[in-house]
């Protein structure tokens, strides 16, 4: 039995290291689960901006009120909040911060993509006793199911430079009963692993391609695990394969010009070439050994709407908020009516295939 060198309080620990601004990474892009800015705007559409000022002037409340309306398609005719909204899309509407989007739908992007988090577990040998660094741990997958799985003789560290997200992750874990995870506020390429001593096994699930300088990343944790360790990632295929980010912003290809996808930036198809996933993990001193691909929801509605509310906000808001009111709507109803197209036994599922690679130090 090998006791972990600063765990064991009866709640998880956040402890901050000062070293990151708190800001998730992508401008626009849409990135499924919790990418995109770390930005909380209650009402970020240009028109609901306005709207939303002069809702305050005449002492209306500020998330829509008795005018308020969702703006998306549901059956194809718009769904009015309170009857106050045109077709045509005039009026304030609410549309979700990332925040409250991630609380609201936290649950279900959990339940679709535990299958993900179980399989890179057992693909990094994670069981009793092990201890593990989880790199970009957001809210906390798949590090909280580590903790659970390394018990009371292991842990978990996790990194993640959102302070919003890390104190998700913790609330979560504390409604669990886990108490054997800290998550250091901060990046992956400089958080001093040191600090809690050596690692048996390393994960990242959809992280590595949002960073700064991945390679650093992974070599810090490399530097961080036993010979021999596994450090396990999910990354997703190429675009094609990726209906969740692809779909949407093939939609709103309608309306306007859509950013080009730089491979060597941060994003979500950084590593969708299996050359460039092999080339990063070599120069941080990692061979793979293993790779599968999975095909995984990312995201499940009984709604289009709220498929439309939950693709918006996690990584179109930008792009959208730079259309006219009436192209955002009709953007809305597009990708709506093409969500409602995937509809079986009652529900809507989008997701896209992604790698799972492992690889142990060189
Ligand atoms: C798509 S989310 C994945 C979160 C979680 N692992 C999951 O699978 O649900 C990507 C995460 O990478 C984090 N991230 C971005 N740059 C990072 C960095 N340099 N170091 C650590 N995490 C980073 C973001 O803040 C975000 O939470």
């Amino acid at each position: 039995m090998r006791a972990w060198p600063s765990l064991g309080d009866a709640v998880p620990t956040l402890r901050g290291q000062g070293e990151a601004p708190g800001r998730a990474p992508g401008d626009g892009e849409l990135e499924g689960m919790e990418g995109g800015q770390d930005e909380d705007r209650k009402v970020p559409s240009t028109a609901g901006r306005r709207g939303a000022s002069r809702r305050r002037a005449g002492g209306v409340p500020r998330d829509g009120g008795p005018e308020g309306c969702l703006a998306t398609a549901a059956g194809g005719s718009l769904r009015r909040r309170a009857g106050a909204c045109e077709d045509r899309g005039v009026g304030p509407r609410a549309v979700l911060s990332h925040e409250e989007v991630w609380r609201r739908y936290d649950a279900v992007e959990d339940r679709v993509t535990a299958g993900v988090s179980e399989r890179m577990l057992d693909l990094a040998g994670v069981g009793a006793g092990t201890r593990a660094l989880d790199l970009a741990t957001g809210r906390g997958e798949p590090a909280i199911r580590a903790a659970k799985r390394a018990g009371a003789d292991g842990g978990v560290v996790g990194v993640e430079p959102s302070e919003a997200l890390v104190r998700m992750a913790g609330e979560k874990a504390a409604r669990e009963g886990v108490s054997n995870l800290e998550i250091a506020v901060g990046e992956a390429e400089s958080v001093d692993w040191s600090r809690w001593g050596v690692f048996d096994a390393a994960t990242a699930r959809w992280g590595l391609m949002y960073m700064r300088d991945p390679v650093a990343a992974l070599k810090n944790a490399k530097s961080a695990i036993v010979p021999g360790g596994a450090l396990v990632a999910a990354l997703w295929a190429e675009p094609e394969r990726v209906d969740y980010f692809t779909v949407p912003r093939r939609s709103l290809g309608r309306y306007r010009g859509l950013p080009e996808i730089d491979p060597e930036a941060p994003g979500t198809f950084r590593f969708a070439d299996m050359e460039r996933i092999r080339r990063d993990f070599e120069r941080a001193g990692w061979a793979l050994d293993h790779v599968e691909e999975v095909e995984t929801p990312v995201f499940e509605a009984t709604t289009s709407e709220m498929v439309v509310e939950w693709a918006r906000a996690l990584g179109l808001t930008r792009l959208l908020n730079e259309l006219s009111e009436e192209a955002q709507r009709a953007w809305e109803r597009d990708f709506a009516a093409e969500m409602e197209g995937r509809r079986e036994e009652g529900v809507i599922r989008i997701g896209g295939v992604t790698r799972i690679v492992r690889a142990r130090g060189a």
